[in-house]
């Protein structure tokens, strides 16, 4: 039964969770506020906010566990993706605390942990809820990252499809700074366009081959927009702010889900999955929900704390290598871009 210390800290979060034998026992999570005012994450400030935070949220989570130091079977942290100076404060943490514990490390790459966030056992009304099944898609969804993948098993995993330039979660950020949202803007995108009409604008969907996907174009459209709009009249933004939330959403949900249909009749692949932080988006989720009912596909959504950056997946993830004794040597070092096969 092993209960494993995870720690995730690749970007703007300082998590600390408890797994034990495949249970999340606690998952901490302390968000860093300093980065709205700058518009995005700036990684220096991120860096030390994790060196301030670390140690009470590690604390906390044996302590919400009631797991203490010597009963831990390993360490596991983030290796990549992430910002480098972020991912340094989480690995060095980790590999201190398993080298004073002698205890084994496990590193773990962060995309692959968001998917397998779908396998978290969960409950509601103290039923347990449906789980996919190997082989399964996700579509990946995050600030960072856009992709498509083929699980075909815990740690057998390839990316069918990504974006070539922006992420999900930018043209959702970028967007918001264009209507002059602050950071992040990606739910406050979501909360206008809860009361607009999504059908009063459009924008232009990019044509990218194969399963990949393209942001940036649909960023310069928008500002393209809204510089002929703004000349015509200066309070449009402010006059069609819900319209225009509505139909962003709208294209950036459309052409995450074009993608994911043509993944799931490529492959034939029928459990399919969200995860990231976008899978926050009401929109998404709704959009997916029904085009799994059009397709007879079973579709499934972590819990949201387990959608955004979170421990508990990297916990989960670490669980899986500890049953395959896939440990790794206290020389291993943090990436900011390493390579997932
Ligand atoms: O997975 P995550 O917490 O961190 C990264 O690894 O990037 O994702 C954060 C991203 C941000 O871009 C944020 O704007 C977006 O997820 N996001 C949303 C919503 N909630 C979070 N985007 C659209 N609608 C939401 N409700
Ligand atoms: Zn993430």
């Amino acid at each position: 039964m092993p209960c494993i210390l995870a720690i995730e800290s690749s970007c703007d979060e300082t998590s600390a969770a408890v797994c034990c034998d495949g249970e999340i026992l606690s998952n901490l999570i302390a968000n860093q506020t300093i980065h709205e005012k700058y518009g995005g994450v700036v990684p220096e400030l991120a860096s030390r906010a994790h060196m301030k935070n670390i140690v009470p949220v590690v604390d906390e989570a044996l302590k919400q566990a009631n797991v203490s130091l010597p009963q831990l079977d390993a360490i596991a942290f983030t290796q990549a993706p992430g910002l480098i100076g972020s991912l340094l404060v989480g690995s060095q943490f980790a590999k201190s605390l398993a080298l004073a514990l002698n205890k084994p490390l496990i590193a773990v790459h962060h995309m692959q942990a968001h998917v397998l966030a779908n396998l978290i056992p969960t409950t509601s009304n103290g039923i347990k809820n449906p789980k996919p099944e190997f082989p399964f898609l996700c579509l990946t969804v995050s600030g960072g990252h856009t992709q498509i993948v083929v699980a075909r098993s815990a740690n057998n995993m390839d990316i069918i499809g990504e974006t070539i330039d922006d992420a999900a979660g930018e043209a959702f950020d970028k967007s918001a700074k264009l209507l002059g949202l602050p950071y992040p803007g990606g739910p406050l995108i979501d909360q206008y366009a809860k009361r607009g009409n999504a059908d009063r604008f459009s924008f232009p969907e990019p044509q990218v081959e194969g399963l990949n996907f393209s942001f940036s174009g649909l960023k310069t459209s928008i500002l393209y927009f809204l510089k002929k709009q703004l000349k015509e009249n200066e309070k449009f933004i402010a006059e069609n702010l819900e319209d225009i939330c509505a139909s962003i959403q709208k294209t950036i949900v459309t052409i995450l889900l074009k993608k994911l249909r043509k993944a799931a009749l490529t492959t034939g692949i029928t459990d399919v999955c969200l995860a990231g932080g976008v899978s926050a988006n009401s929109g998404l989720r709704t959009a997916f929900v029904e085009m799994g009912q059009n397709n007879n596909w079973r579709t499934f959504i972590p819990a949201f704390e387990y959608c955004t950056d979170n421990a508990a997946m990297i916990a989960f993830t670490a669980y899986y290598k500890y049953l395959d004794k896939d440990f790794s040597p206290l020389s291993v070092t943090a990436s900011a871009k390493a390579e997932w096969k």
